[in-house]
């Protein structure tokens, strides 16, 4: 089922649903919560850019017709003349464990070597966030280490685990003819 999932660009009618995918702790999951924001301001991007900015982005998660969460990545400066990717991921609570987050990732790092030049993609995720881990882990990423106290939720700070994928860790599929 999970090869299903598709990526795709959001389109105007998906920001209110990708609002409410973040308006509480049941919708955000538990790690993801970290109390309400400017509903607005992902729309005054979306106008913008349509969420596909050169420092960053968000897609689509589907399943047919069917809306199952988003995926984003932004800008991290890793060196004088270097960047990469941080990902970052949310599925609605009923089509979370079914695969479909291991499966959006893998994805979207494809997608991601294959269009834009960087060499490492990253991923952070609360030490207790086992389901993101194992996700990743699914997607190619490896555990690099743990970040101490830079998660702050809840009231108190929380560790993070590091992952990544480089550029000749990932097989891109032959699009055809150059
Ligand atoms: C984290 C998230 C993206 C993972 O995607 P998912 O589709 O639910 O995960 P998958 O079904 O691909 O499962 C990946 C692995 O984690 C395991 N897993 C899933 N949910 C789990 C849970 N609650 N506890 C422990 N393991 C879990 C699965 O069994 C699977 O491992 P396996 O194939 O070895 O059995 C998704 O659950 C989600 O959106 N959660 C809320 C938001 C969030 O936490 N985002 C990540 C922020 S860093």
């Amino acid at each position: 089922m999970a090869d299903l999932v598709t990526l795709r660009p959001v389109a105007e009618e998906d920001l209110s649903w990708l609002a409410g995918l973040t308006n509480g702790p049941a919708a955000s999951g538990v790690h993801e919560w970290h109390g309400w924001s400017d509903p607005q301001r992902r729309r005054r991007r979306w106008a913008e850019t349509g969420l596909l900015g050169e420092d960053g982005g968000t897609v689509m998660v589907m399943l047919g017709a069917d809306r199952v969460g988003q995926v984003s990545w932004r800008k991290v400066i890793t060196g004088p003349a270097a960047f990469g990717w941080a990902l970052g991921i949310g599925l609605a609570a009923e089509f979370r464990g079914r695969g479909y987050g291991s499966e959006a990732q893998r994805q979207i790092v494809h997608y991601l070597f294959a269009h834009t030049q960087v060499n490492r993609i990253e991923a952070t995720t609360e030490i207790t966030n086992v389901a993101e881990q194992r996700a990743l882990e699914k997607a190619g990423f490896t555990r690099e280490g743990v970040l101490r106290g830079t998660a702050f939720r809840q009231g108190r700070w929380h560790d993070q685990i590091i992952y990544s994928v480089l550029r000749d860790e990932v097989t891109l599929e032959d699009a055809g003819p150059a």
